[in-house]
């Protein structure tokens, strides 16, 4: 059994509401995963299911309101400054939008070598002869360090991207979309290439997604999220092929639909309604969407329960006790 390199723990984060009458946002909810040395985590899940506070709050972008996270035994979040600036090299980020996260004023190569700057470490040679290096690691030219972002195609940054991240020599990278706006031809080559950098150095992957399709094909396990709340996880396989949550069901239906924003309730074959994105608080986050939903999920909300070998769900239709009586 291969080590667990990060835990995540009981990680909560609300958000205020936005404008008068509307309840907080609960982004992230009691989210509590595991992450082993070299394996691909993916994470799925619509449009505002949390995704992205999830993963900011691992790397410490954002505070957490309650949970924590640890990194090889050590917690991360409630480090001290100085122990939590060098526990960072060990988790990097690589976002959707390559370009906008590039500095536009800074050439190719400043743009790599920056996370090792703000880390005190090289001289300015040195750190240029990293970037080069990696350049060339991530499929492009050496010399395309003397460039500046605009000068290359959405695949071409995404590999500066992936360049940056590798700069600090991390253990993890969390692909936040990473390749959700890349055509698939090149989609498949940056996948290709995230694989490959994977052998190569022994990383740990969270791959964040909203297409379960691609997450099917590169991780080895996946929790699939639901407004904050992981409601299913387990190996690629189980998931994917005899899913244990409705929800998991209708994101698999989903899978043909490329474009993400035509990704809505009637493609998802689930009951429509205002439920969504307003649940009640003490009952199952998806009944009002659910089209298997029965009595006990309007008034409880279920927990994750195994439902197989590392496999679990949160859903009554797998608790005996619940569906008693139930026709
Ligand atoms: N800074 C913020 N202030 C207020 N609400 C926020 C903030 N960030 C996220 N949210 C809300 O938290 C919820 C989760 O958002 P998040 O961006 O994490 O979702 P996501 O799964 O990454 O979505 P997407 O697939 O569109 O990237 C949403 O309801 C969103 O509106
Ligand atoms: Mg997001």
């Amino acid at each position: 059994m291969p080590e667990t390199l990060l835990e995540i723990r009981d990680l909560a984060k609300s958000f205020p509401a936005r404008g008068k009458g509307n309840a907080a946002v609960q982004a992230v909810a009691d989210v509590r995963l595991t992450l082993k040395r070299g394996e691909t985590l993916g994470l799925v899940g619509e449009s505002g299911c949390g995704k992205s506070s999830l993963s900011r709050l691992i790397l410490s972008l954002m505070e957490p309101d309650s949970g924590t996270v640890v990194i090889d035994g050590e917690d991360f979040l409630g480090a001290s400054v100085q122990r939590k600036r060098l526990m960072r090299r060990r988790i990097q980020i690589v976002f959707q939008d390559a370009l906008s996260s590039l500095n536009p004023r800074m050439t190719v190569g400043m743009n790599i070598a920056e996370p090792m700057r703000l880390q005190g470490l090289g001289s300015a040679r040195e750190r240029d002869g990293e970037a080069r290096r990696l350049l060339d690691l991530v499929g492009l030219r050496a010399s395309d360090a003397e460039r500046y972002p605009h000068e290359f195609s959405g695949g071409q940054c995404q590999r500066i991207a992936i360049a940056r991240a590798l700069v600090l020599k991390p253990d993890i990278i969390v692909f936040d979309e990473a390749v959700s706006a890349l055509d698939v031809s090149i989609r498949a080559q940056i996948l290709r290439l995230i694989l490959d950098l994977q052998t190569e150095f022994g990383l740990s992957y969270i791959f964040i997604s909203h297409d379960l399709g691609v997450v099917r094909r590169i991780c080895d396990r996946i929790a699939v999220m639901y407004l904050g709340r992981i409601v299913e996880i387990g190996p690629a396989q189980p998931v994917c092929e005899a899913p244990r949550h409705p929800y998991t069901e209708a994101l698999l239906r989903a899978i043909p639909i490329a474009d993400p924003r035509r990704m809505r309730v009637e493609e998802l074959g689930l009951i429509q309604g205002d439920g969504f994105g307003s649940p009640k608080p003490e009952a199952c986050a998806f009944e009002p969407r659910c089209p298997h939903r029965f009595a006990p999920c309007s008034v409880k909300r279920p927990t994750l329960i195994p439902v197989g070998d590392h496999h679990e769900a949160a859903c009554f239709l797998n608790d005996r006790s619940q569906r008693k009586g139930d026709s």
